[in-house]
């Protein structure tokens, strides 16, 4: 059971009470080590965090037609996401009121109805009570259908990314992203199209907290210099190294705990062109964003103001992670050849208990791209990311170990430090919003999660 104490007081506390308010410490920056292994912490987690926030369940082109479906997790959670007859899109829990069975036990499909296997009861996509085997047998007086709804969680898309709420006063998923809307577009709303899946997701489960994955990807640009430099080496140290642009990238933090890192590719275009200058246009040009294939960049150049496009062309939102789970992934990378190809993804880390957690991963594409540049996309993207590729490798390496120590009655003691901070130095030209760190990647959009963090824990939004 979750605790308040019995005196009065509502604010929470685990059992050898400790107040959840004690495991962050403002004025030194430092959070409780004991965040990424506790059980009682998870329980605070899922009900003041998983069922209260915007969770992404898929991409809206992974279920296109009328009756596609895809089954997700929201923290341990099953739901259903749905496509309706009039097109738009449900999410309902996968779970068999009359025994708790699951409902669908597919990844994907399509479907009129879902049919639990247990006892046969029928639901419809929208996950309304449609029927039951022996109705007139078992039920003779008839059943309460509108009892036997699946619940159904809220809907928000963006950028064709399905999220989904159980809140029903949690704020829209527009407020929710705020600021943050004005760097996803850039990513994903490039051409009226947007951008589709590749496939289904990939995934895997890691022996690690989903905190230790997603408090990296709130803005931990410092790692890549040491844990990364297999990247260094890949191309010989030739300044078609991300390692290199992430440390000295500006960085963005948005209300919410979301953040983006907006990689400085100037020693990249002037290692290509052989130190020559290149104007914007020039430059989206030589690389069109990743994703975008260069025939379909008159279309963006249509769509985007000028400071959006010079944006694009200098410091592009790159990399980037959505409160609580979520980071989306738009850049250049070297391939083994040391050339630079595109990658476009974006991936969730969903909890399985306090210290599993399993990694999706989507790699997108331009819709209408050429098969020939979606081959490409498809194999740049595994090369670097997702079960196989270099990076998340590299991050796999250590997140177990965050969380296995974290167990340790000595470990769970110590606390994890934040004190390197640049503070909103953001350059009067900068188009979007939130606060921008210029200069040396610093610890400040990962320190914003965290305390959005607790915020939500606490219940305090
Ligand atoms: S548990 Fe689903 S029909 Fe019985
Ligand atoms: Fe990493």
């Amino acid at each position: 059971m979750l605790n308040t104490p019995s005196s009065g007081s509502h604010e929470p506390y685990l059992a050898d009470g400790t107040p959840l308010a004690a495991l962050i410490d403002h004025d030194r920056r430092e959070v409780a080590q004991r965040l990424f292994s506790d059980p009682e912490i998870y329980q605070w987690e899922l009900k003041n965090i998983w069922a209260k926030s915007w969770i992404i369940v898929g991409h809206e082109s992974e279920i296109p037609n009328p009756g596609d479906f895809v089954t997700r997790r929201i923290a341990e959670d099953p739901v259903i996401v749905t496509r309706r007859p009039d097109g738009s899109i449900d999410c309902v829990l996968n779970v068999c009121p009359h025994r708790g069975a699951l409902v669908c036990r597919e990844e994907a499909g399509n479907s009129p109805v879902f049919r639990c296997i247990y006892h046969g009861w029928i639901f419809n996509t929208d996950g309304s009570f449609r029927g039951a085997p022996f109705k007139e047998e078992m039920y003779p007086e008839g059943m309460d259908a509108k009892r036997l709804s699946l619940p159904k969680a809220r809907v928000g898309i963006f950028g064709g990314i399905i999220f989904a709420n159980w809140d029903e006063s949690a704020p829209s998923l527009d407020d929710y992203l705020g600021d943050y809307k004005f760097y996803l577009n850039l990513i994903f709303n490039r051409t009226a199209n947007g951008v589709e899946v590749l496939g289904p997701p990939q995934r895997f489960v890691i022996n690690a907290n989903w905190k230790t994955a997603s408090e990296q990807f709130g803005g931990d640009a410092y790692h890549a210099g040491q844990l990364h430099r297999s990247l260094g080496a890949l191309t010989g140290g030739s300044p078609n190294n991300p390692r290199d642009w992430q440390l000295h990238a500006p960085k963005v933090s948005t209300a919410n705990g979301h953040n983006i890192i907006c990689f400085d590719l100037g020693d990249m275009f002037r290692a290509m062109t052989g130190g020559k200058e290149l104007s914007s246009m020039e430059k989206l040009h030589m690389l069109p964003p990743a994703g975008l294939p260069p025939e379909m960049l008159p279309e963006m150049l249509q769509r985007f103001s000028e400071e959006e496009l010079e944006l694009l062309a200098t410091t592009p939102p790159s990399n980037g992670g959505m409160f609580p789970n979520a980071g989306v992934w738009s850049m250049y990378n070297p391939m083994y050849n040391g050339m630079p190809a595109p990658f476009l993804s974006f991936r969730t880390y969903v909890p399985i208990g306090p210290d599993k957690f399993e990694f999706y991963m989507w790699v997108l594409v331009a819709k209408g791209a050429s098969e020939e540049y979606r081959d490409l996309m498809r194999r740049s993207t595994s090369f670097m990311q997702g079960a196989a590729g270099f990076i998340e490798g590299d991050d796999a390496e250590v997140w177990p170990g965050q969380t296995s120590a974290a167990r340790g009655y000595v470990t769970r003691q110590q606390t994890l430090k934040y004190w390197a901070m640049t503070g909103d130095t953001k350059p009067e030209s900068w188009p979007g919003e939130g606060q921008v760190h210029v200069g040396f990647s610093r610890d400040d959009p990962q320190w914003n999660w965290w305390k959005v963090y607790f915020d939500r824990l606490e219940a305090k939004v």
